[in-house]
């Protein structure tokens, strides 16, 4: 399979395969990433949420971006990571956009960027950088990046006006180059309507079964922080609880002097320390 994230997603789209795709910031989620061979990875901007622990995605800078993506690209296929473009790193102006999505693409070295909305200079900026050859990866629907504007986090195209106005963005970003859209929370009735009208993958989250594939943020079906995830993703597994249960019995072992045992040193100086140990060549 290819390693260029457009040529695996036509593929897979004119296959008819469903297209799979996390979040991933670190060593270890884009290791989970590619050990699972996902399609592709999405350094999200959701960063600013699951690993800084901020309350929205405003905060996340440019460099921030490019720096978690850097270490994405070392150990999941490059050319099938995907940048998020940060808040304020798009919309103001097509050429402003270019240049920070060039900056982006060039520094990281991942295979494609991500903005939200298909304002026009979004759009034009789609035109641009497909012609320069930075793939596009649009995202409609709920855009998390104007959450102080638009009050909130809500199900979108749930009228039949705001569902026609979702599919005349998403047909604007296909004509303007973008290789495939994200849907975010649109009802599945709106999602179906879209996915059946382009001629370009949807891949949804929180938006049904109803897509040509799936995107989903690796701490949420991971159970990796304490609270709630949103409802639409499914938890595999309870990170948080069984880590904390862990480094619980730790501090209480050595409390009490039961960790280290009695004898249990090693002479040996060729064992590797600490957390290099897991590091892989
Ligand atoms: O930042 C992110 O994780 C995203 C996904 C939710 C699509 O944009």
């Amino acid at each position: 399979m290819s390693d260029f994230i457009v040529a695996r997603l036509r593929r897979r789209y004119r296959d008819g395969e469903p297209i799979h795709s996390v979040t991933a910031y670190d060593y270890f989620t884009a290791l989970l990433a590619s050990e699972t061979q996902m399609d592709f990875v999405l350094v999200g901007d959701s960063l600013a949420n699951v690993v800084q622990g901020h309350s929205t995605t405003v905060p996340v800078t440019l460099d921030e971006m490019i720096y978690h993506t850097k270490i994405v690209c070392r150990h999941f296929p490059a050319g099938r990571v995907v940048i998020d473009m940060p808040f304020g790193s798009c919309k103001a102006d097509a050429a402003s956009t270019v240049q920070n999505c060039v900056r982006a693409f060039q520094e990281s070295g991942c295979g494609a960027v991500k903005f939200e909305g298909a304002t026009d200079s979004n759009i034009e900026a789609t035109r641009i950088l497909t012609e320069m050859g930075v793939p596009v990866l649009a995202h409609l629907g709920l855009l998390p990046q104007r959450v102080n504007s638009d009050g909130g986090y809500r199900m979108q195209g749930k009228t039949d006006k705001a569902a026609r106005e979702l599919l005349r963005q998403a047909r604007a970003m296909q004509e303007a180059g973008a290789f495939a859209v994200i849907l975010e929370c649109v009802v599945p009735a709106a999602a179906e309507m879209i996915t059946r009208e382009l001629k370009i993958p949807t891949i949804g989250i929180g938006c049904g079964n109803v897509t040509s594939g799936q995107i989903i943020v690796m701490h949420d079906i991971l159970g990796m922080l304490p609270g709630k995830a949103p409802s639409f993703a499914k938890q595999y597994a309870q990170l948080f609880s069984t880590a904390l249960a862990a480094v619980q019995q730790y501090r209480d072992e050595v409390s009490s002097r039961s960790f280290p045992e009695v004898g249990s040193e090693s002479d040996s100086t060729e064992q590797p320390a600490g957390s290099t140990a897991y590091l892989r060549s």
